[in-house]
């Protein structure tokens, strides 16, 4: 079969903000303690980092990290995890059932992300407490000396505001899961009256309104107008949150997720503007995709209430990826791309050891799952701005989606460099030619998501994961010929899976 793709740099959707390549790291299972925090470990710096995970991190090219929920934020008392470690109390997560010992908190959190080079994203917890803890977080991160929670920072021996800018009130505030959940009404008008303190605080910062947990929820669409008829005019971005996963088998509709994700980006979108439209107000509501990837929830996940109540680490969802994962993660990152000018936060969830693409063994090795390499080469190639496409594409049958594309494409090129990137998806295990037009850009290279020959883990831990990794990202090379007067420079690539 056959496709084609259009590309011309005059053409745009716009700049590709380089948040949208950032993760998460919450207080779960093994994600902190032996996660990016070993003290014992073997390449542990002085302040009991892992090296290795660090390194990875920098690889994995993630420009900006979530902290310290998800769900773990809606019970978190901030303040008992910061000043001198011996002080501090352990207490029970009800959100992951483990006895959290407070030894990295706020302070330790933000100083490794400076000294990574990694942006940090906070969330407050607006589950079990409110607007007044919210604001002496924000003073506490940002404020100069002279006020309580500043001086409170600068006695626990750091001077200089972190200036954290990114902020998220609360945490999928949705869901009956969550502790202290609520309806779209009482969330709204605690993120209202929570966010205009914090503004209040510091002006500089932007917030990130909780909007629905993912699009199945009994709640979507209504939760996103209600939340945002309380907060418009404040926040500047609106969170989603989605999850996917292989059903019973179905692999052309998880390999065709993508449709998924962009229709719910589609409909957040159109949310959010109907809002904006009734407010006749210029403002746009962007998005904050601030949880995303592959995650076996609803095959291998028992459900917070059956983990069992264990001391901190625990190993809490720890899901091995395969090749195919791969190639839906980075079909998921078109889809992203596909959206920049209205996502320009988007993380995937989580960084290491909980459904992450770093993996760690306590005392041992770190390593790459098969999801790595998709994300890192992205992160990598997608500079400038993303280039508005049009995709001629056979289509596949969906179960779930319908109809959707077999091969899906984004492209960036930026002016200045002159770096360009296409990235093509085949969703489908049969060879697809894909055909490129591309007047006005000279293209020597483009590089492919497409299917491995062995899909499954066979072999948990590095070896199995540097198999796949090759199979999942190729760059395929073609020439271009020149064009002769009048025709349209154009490229053909075969994106065929490994055997
Ligand atoms: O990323 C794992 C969990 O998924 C997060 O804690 C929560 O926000 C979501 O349900």
């Amino acid at each position: 079969s056959h496709a084609r793709v259009l590309l011309h740099p005059g053409y745009t959707v716009g700049p590709v903000d380089r948040r949208v390549f950032g993760s998460f790291v919450e207080h779960l299972g093994r994600a902190v303690y032996t996660g990016i925090y070993e003290p014992d470990h073997a390449t542990a710096d002085e302040h009991g980092f892992r090296r290795d995970v660090a390194d990875l991190t920098r690889e994995l090219g993630a420009t900006m990290l979530r902290y310290p929920g998800g769900n773990f934020v809606s019970n978190y008392v901030w303040e008992d995890a910061v000043g001198p470690v011996e002080d501090r109390k352990p207490f029970i997560d009800l959100a992951w059932r483990t006895i959290e010992p407070n030894t990295v908190g706020t302070d330790e959190f933000l100083q490794w992300a400076e000294r990574e080079g990694i942006e940090p994203m906070m969330a407050v917890n607006l589950g079990t407490r409110g607007v007044a803890e919210a604001a002496a977080l924000l003073e506490y991160c940002n404020g100069e000396a002279g006020s309580r929670w500043a001086d409170l920072r600068i006695a626990n021996g750091r001077e200089k505001p972190y200036g954290v800018k990114l902020w998220c009130l609360g945490n999928e505030m949705d869901g009956p899961w969550q502790i202290g959940h609520k309806d779209a009404h009482e969330y709204g008008k605690l993120a209202a009256e929570a966010g205009k303190a914090m503004k209040l605080v510091d002006p500089s910062i932007e917030l990130v309104v909780c909007g629905s947990s993912s699009m199945d929820m009994d709640t979507f669409g209504e939760w996103e107008q209600t939340v945002l008829g309380y907060t418009y005019d404040l926040v500047d971005h609106i969170s989603m949150h989605a999850y996917y996963e292989e059903h019973s088998g179905d692999r052309a509709s998880f390999l065709g997720s993508g449709t998924s994700m962009d229709r719910f980006i589609r409909r957040v979108v159109a949310s959010a503007d109907a809002v904006g439209a009734r407010r006749r107000s210029d403002k746009k509501i962007t998005i904050s995709f601030d949880e995303w990837n592959v995650w076996y929830l609803q095959t291998r996940f028992e459900g917070e209430a059956n983990i069992p109540l264990r001391p901190a680490p625990a190993r809490i969802i720890e899901d091995v990826y395969s090749g195919l994962d791969a190639v839906v993660v980075g079909d998921l990152m078109v889809t992203l791309l596909n959206h920049a000018d209205r996502v320009p936060v988007a993380c995937l969830a989580q960084l290491v050891n909980v459904i992450a693409p770093i993996m760690t063994e306590p005392g041992g090795e770190a390593w790459r799952q098969p999801t790595f390499h998709p994300f890192a080469t992205t992160a990598r190639l997608a500079q400038g701005t993303a280039l508005d496409l049009r995709v001629d594409s056979p289509t596949t049958t969906t179960a779930r989606h319908g109809e959707v594309p077999t091969v899906t494409a984004a492209s960036t090129w930026d002016e200045e460099s002159g770096a360009f990137a296409l990235f093509l998806t085949n969703r489908t295990a049969e060879p697809v030619e894909v055909t490129v037009d591309h007047t006005g850009l000279s293209v020597v290279l483009a590089g492919g998501y497409r299917m491995v020959a062995d899909h499954e883990p066979a072999v948990e831990g590095p070896e199995h994961a540097a198999k796949v990794a090759a199979g999942c990202w190729s760059e395929l090379e073609a020439p271009v010929p020149s064009p002769a007067a009048g025709t349209t420079p154009s490229l053909t690539v075969t994106l065929a899976p490994e055997s």
